[in-house]
């Protein structure tokens, strides 16, 4: 399965925070908020991901992400000239996804659970049309929204409905098979010009061939679309990581913990990140803990 993470738009609703700014480069706490993304995928065992930004900001995540070599996975990196819908970044990374299935993430969410790796590894095996994953949330109309069955069907799908038909968001994480591709490319643009996510997913629910896994209790998911939940997010990592004297989606970590790269790797990256970095002193700590006391590498939530 390749990976893309969606990581443009104007960012208009964050100005003067992304006027001249990615936003999707802005700190969660203690790390750029595209982390987070990332290390789901990484988690999910996706190591081969595409990277789609504007023009004016893509080079700034190559300069940060580089060619992933670094964290055992291949990253590469394309444009998005206008923001002209979610869908699209299926038909610019075609060529990127070739016959495989895809994961599409948006640089933008961010996810929390320690089951959600596992989670993403079982439904990609049984994918079969599209898989979305759903949250429970207080106010439903801000997203796409699904109706679904007992057994987890979609029945139907809208994008910020006025009255919502359920509490369940569509979050920005979307598994589908090869197919999507040429549905993607055969997509009318929308009354906005945009090719819509939601007119994607919704061939596949119209076959029957769309499920939804609602993340439910025991995860948290963030959409960083206004400054209140882009602070709530931040809060939670920080509340979290201290509490716990872990850090969330620390690359580094999630690399070495799925065997992309060894210790002497997680050494020699600790030392680049190290100085007064809390976070490069973190991935040196956790190098001389597992020094001393080495764990076969076994997928964890970071
Ligand atoms: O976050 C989940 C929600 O994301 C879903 O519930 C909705 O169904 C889905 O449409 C989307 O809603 P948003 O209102 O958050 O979409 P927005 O247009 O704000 O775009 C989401 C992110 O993707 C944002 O960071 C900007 C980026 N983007 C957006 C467009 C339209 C792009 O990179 N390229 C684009 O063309």
């Amino acid at each position: 399965m390749r990976g893309i993470i969606l990581a443009g738009g104007s960012g208009t609703r964050l100005r003067p925070l992304t006027s001249v700014h990615s936003k999707q480069l802005l700190p969660v706490y203690d790390k750029p908020m595209v982390y987070y993304p990332l290390a789901v995928l990484m988690q999910s065992g996706v190591r081969e991901i595409l990277i789609i930004s504007t023009p004016a900001h893509l080079e700034i995540y190559r300069e940060l992400l580089g060619d992933g070599h670094k964290l055992g996975i291949s990253l590469e990196y394309a444009v998005q000239d206008e923001p002209k819908g979610l869908a699209q970044a299926l038909i610019i990374g075609q060529e990127f996804i070739g016959d495989q299935q895809v994961c599409l993430v948006l640089g933008d969410n961010i996810f929390y659970g320690h089951r959600l790796p596992d989670m993403l590894r079982e439904e990609a095996h049984r994918l079969d049309g599209c898989t979305l994953f759903g949250y429970p949330v207080g106010d439903p109309e801000r997203y796409g929204v699904a109706e679904m069955d007992e057994e987890g069907n979609i029945l139907s799908l809208e994008e910020k409905p006025l009255k919502p038909k359920s509490n369940l968001a569509v979050t920005g994480l979307y598994m589908y098979d090869n197919e999507a591709v040429r549905r993607a490319i055969a997509l009318e643009p929308s009354a906005r010009g945009e090719l819509e996510i939601t007119d994607l997913n919704r061939t596949f629910v119209d076959e029957g061939r769309a499920r939804l896994v609602n993340l439910g209790r025991g995860s948290a998911w963030f959409d960083t679309g206004t400054h209140d939940s882009l602070l709530e997010a931040a809060t939670f990592v920080q509340i979290l990581e201290k509490r716990q004297g872990i850090r969330i989606s620390c690359l580094e970590e999630v690399a070495y913990r799925m065997g992309y790269i060894d210790h002497e790797q997680l050494c020699i990256i600790g030392k680049e990140l190290s100085g007064s970095s809390s976070y490069g002193q973190y991935v040196i700590d956790l190098a001389r803990q597992e020094a001393a006391e080495p764990v076969s590498p076994t997928p964890r939530a970071a």
